[in-house]
């Protein structure tokens, strides 16, 4: 049997699971890491609050499990970066987080280049990718040092070794999509080209070990929490997709062993590369989900995220938002975008804002569900979910409600660490196959669409038009 820790590193915190082979929760921890929001779109992590998080979380899971861990394995933000000394590990700069705006400037600076490098990279030019984040990073932090992306540096601290995986390097903006190798011009683009690059490994290689947890163990299965929550719904062929309802939201669909380049504003990068193969998806993002529940909580609006089917209206009365607290992502690229509150009157209150929001958030999945259909030339025909934002079940029946397709909630709180831990099975188990790695499920809950086609059609019109002007 390999016992597995699997840590799924967020933007919220850490969380960290024991793993058997079966599937099975043995120990189980979270430590919180809330981001400062700053003026000007800045959001940050204290870099060292984050290490803690990881290593407390993980302790405590490996302690409530009271058995001994064969491999350890980490999940991560994906393009969430920093500068540091790799001589002593010390950061030089707090984590940029991929909410952060400030880098649209930079983004601005590379405009006429902006065909150029999704034609290369498979993803759009937005702050929200890591490369114009290390660029303002370079800028604004320290001349001295590296600068990567948050998995680098965790992984760094925990078994020496400079490193990153190929899921990660492929929302950077700085590798080929085709060959996931790091690419000079864009490097030059990005004023990197002089940058100490860590090496790229594939999602089912081994990268060292790691006493942090006890004894010596491996540590392997590395790849971007949004992948490791597609391979955990199981979505292993082209057309199935997922939308995990984390801090953002994150609609993602496997497209195969061919990339699929967007003509419909998402992006493009590779899902998972085991044996050097690469399995290639198409993404789309909301930046605010939970974020979006935790501003709704500091207007005093609900108290926590528990409060929402409660609080929520069971109809908006005329209220539309477009929640783009921080900005838009796909198909719009707004990322100057500001959330809009329509339709209200004089009998407008706070349950109407609070379902207004969370249909806001579903009209945004169901933007993303569409622009999929039409990339791959077929609709999705049901919508896997996870995540904490899942427990609202008047989020999810209006996920179903607006993308007209049943929406199957995944049966488990852990779908990303999951992920990660089919990736470290087959890192340490040599023959073991994708399939046999990721455990079989069944939906807890399926959330039929209730909403008739015209008004879903209606309100997507009323919603999408609100949206062209946030
Ligand atoms: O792209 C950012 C995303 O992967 C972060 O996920 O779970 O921290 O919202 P989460």
């Amino acid at each position: 049997m390999t016992v597995v820790l699997a840590i799924d590193q967020g933007t919220s915190g850490t969380k960290a699971v024991v793993v058997d082979d079966e599937g099975r929760v043995l120990g189980a921890a979270s430590v919180a890491v809330r981001p400062s929001y700053l003026p000007g779109g800045g959001v940050e992590q204290d870099a060292i609050a984050l290490l803690d998080s990881v290593l407390q979380a993980g302790r405590r899971a490996v302690a409530s499990a009271a058995v001994p861990v064969d491999v350890v394995t980490l999940a991560n933000q994906g393009e969430t970066v920093l500068a540091w000394n790799p001589a002593t590990g010390t950061p030089s700069s707090p984590m940029v987080v991929w909410q952060d705006r400030r880098a649209e400037g930079i983004c601005a600076e590379l405009r006429e280049h902006a065909d150029d490098v999704a034609a290369r990279t498979g993803l759009v030019l937005d702050p929200y990718f890591s490369a114009p984040k290390l660029t303002w990073l370079r800028r604004n932090a320290t001349p001295a040092g590296v600068v990567t992306t948050s998995d680098t540096w965790l992984l760094h601290q925990l078994t020496g070794a400079f490193v990153t995986d190929i899921t990660t390097a492929s929302r950077s903006l700085l590798t080929d999509l085709e060959t996931g190798t790091w690419n000079h011009h864009l490097l030059g683009l990005f004023d990197l080209g002089h940058e100490r690059l860590p090496e790229i490994v594939d999602c089912d290689q081994v990268v060292g070990t790691t006493t942090a947890f006890g004894g010596s163990v491996r540590v392997g299965g590395l790849v971007v929490d949004q992948q490791a929550a597609l391979l955990a719904q199981r979505c292993l062929a082209p057309g199935e997709a997922k939308c995990t309802f984390g801090t953002g939201a994150f609609l993602l669909a496997n497209t195969g062993r061919t990339p699929v380049r967007s003509t419909a504003g998402l992006s493009a990068s590779i899902a998972w590369r085991i044996g050097g193969q690469s399995t290639y998806c198409l993404d789309g993002q909301v930046y605010t989900a939970a974020s979006a529940v935790r501003w709704l909580e500091q207007l005093g609006f609900i108290g926590s995220a528990a409060d929402l089917d409660r609080v929520a209206a069971a109809d908006a009365q005329g209220v539309l938002c477009v929640p783009a607290l921080a900005g838009l992502a796909g198909p719009w690229w707004r990322p100057d975008a500001t959330a809009t509150v329509t339709g209200m009157t004089l009998s407008t209150g706070v349950p109407h804002l609070v379902r207004a929001v969370l249909e806001g958030i579903a009209a945004q999945v169901a933007e993303l569900a569409g622009a999929v259909a039409h990339d791959l030339g077929s609709p999705l025909r049901r919508l896997r979910v996870d995540g904490g934002l899942t427990q609202s079940r008047a989020l999810m029946q209006a996920v179903a409600d607006l993308l007209q397709v049943p929406v199957d909630v995944y049966p488990a709180e852990h779908a990303t660490a999951l992920g990660a831990v089919a990736l470290a099975r087959m890192a340490v188990t040599p023959g073991l196959t994708l399939e046999d790695a990721v455990i079989d499920w069944t939906p807890e809950t399926v959330f039929e669409p209730r909403w008739s086609g015209e008004q879903a059609e209606d309100f997507r019109g009323r919603w999408s038009r609100l949206a062209e002007r946030s």
